[in-house]
């Protein structure tokens, strides 16, 4: 490894590290540049020494994700580091026969389980609002089986969505006439608004499937899903070799567990429920 280490954090969402060059569809502060992955990765051949990205392949559709993967293998110099996250669609599948088996035999919390686990295999695929039905799941202040969610999407996901619902509750976002106002005044909002407003006309009852396509086309939904054997496979074909499932807390990446990135602060995973994979550049 060089003296310093470049390191690439794509589809970073909130959760990104000052060392890494972080990027995603929006900013969220930080440094982090905004830039659509679909059109490529923005830097150079060969300009990173570690490309990592995690819970983004699988929002991409299945010819694009081969693309996607040959950009993360283009700006990475020859030795360097691919790390891949993704949700482990083997271990979902699997919870879920075993949730079912349990479920009917009676188990109540078990239905609840095998509830949650329909909702990890196909929520974040067919879903045509934020959230899904998954973000009403984890919203649910009397959930009955906390545990066992948490265990699977983790303590910050539930308590993002908490804090989310409750600021909903106390703030349900009807915005003020002043707000209204203030919206207009500014030009480009304006004239979206105007042009919106024309779209909605011209398409009547057709518009809701605009917002579907455009929500869609957000990235929030997941296009493909991916289990060891497949991503092994999607890795070799990108051309990348020693390819080695990690554990959350293991990398070929030094002081990896300093970054906070697939592991918390305490120590503990941040996305349990994933799949971890690391494959080099051959020289
Ligand atoms: C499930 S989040 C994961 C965020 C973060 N990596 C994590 O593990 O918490 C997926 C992220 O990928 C981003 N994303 C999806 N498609 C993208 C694209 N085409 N270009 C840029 N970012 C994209 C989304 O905006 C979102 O922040």
């Amino acid at each position: 490894m060089p003296a310093t280490v470049k390191m690439l954090n794509l589809g970073c969402g909130g959760r990104f590290h000052p060392a890494w060059t972080n990027v995603d569809f929006y900013s969220s502060g930080g440094g982090v540049i905004a830039h659509d992955l679909n059109l490529g990765a923005p830097f150079p051949d060969s300009s990173f020494d570690v490309v990592y990205h995690s819970h983004v392949l699988e929002h991409f559709p299945k010819a694009n994700a081969r693309r996607f993967m040959a950009e993360c293998v283009r700006v990475l110099r020859p030795g360097g580091i691919l790390r891949v996250v993704v949700p482990d669609l083997e271990q979902i599948v699997r919870l879920y026969v075993d949730a079912r088996e349990r479920a009917r035999s009676g188990d109540p919390l078990w239905e609840q389980n095998y509830e949650w686990m329909m909702l990890e295999l196909f929520d974040q695929t067919v879903r045509e609002t934020s959230g899904g039905e998954m973000g009403k799941y984890l919203g649910d202040e009397t959930i009955q089986n906390e545990a066992f969610v948490i265990e699977r999407v983790g303590h910050e996901a539930r308590k993002s969505v908490l804090t989310h619902v409750r600021r909903m509750k106390n703030n349900p976002q009807r915005p003020s006439l002043l707000t209204k106002i203030r919206r207009f005044a500014s030009i480009s909002k304006a004239f979206r608004a105007l042009r919106e407003f024309f779209i909605r006309l011209l398409l009547g009852s057709e518009y809701r499937k605009l917002e579907v396509g455009r929500f869609r086309a957000l990235g929030e939904v997941h296009q493909w899903m991916y289990d060891r054997y497949s991503l092994t496979r999607l890795l070799e074909k990108a051309g990348l070799s020693e390819i080695t499932q990690r554990a959350a807390d293991e990398s070929y990446v030094a002081n990896w567990r300093t970054f906070n990135l697939d592991t918390n602060a305490d120590g503990s995973i941040y996305k349990a429920d994933s799949l971890f994979i690391e494959a080099r550049k051959p020289v």
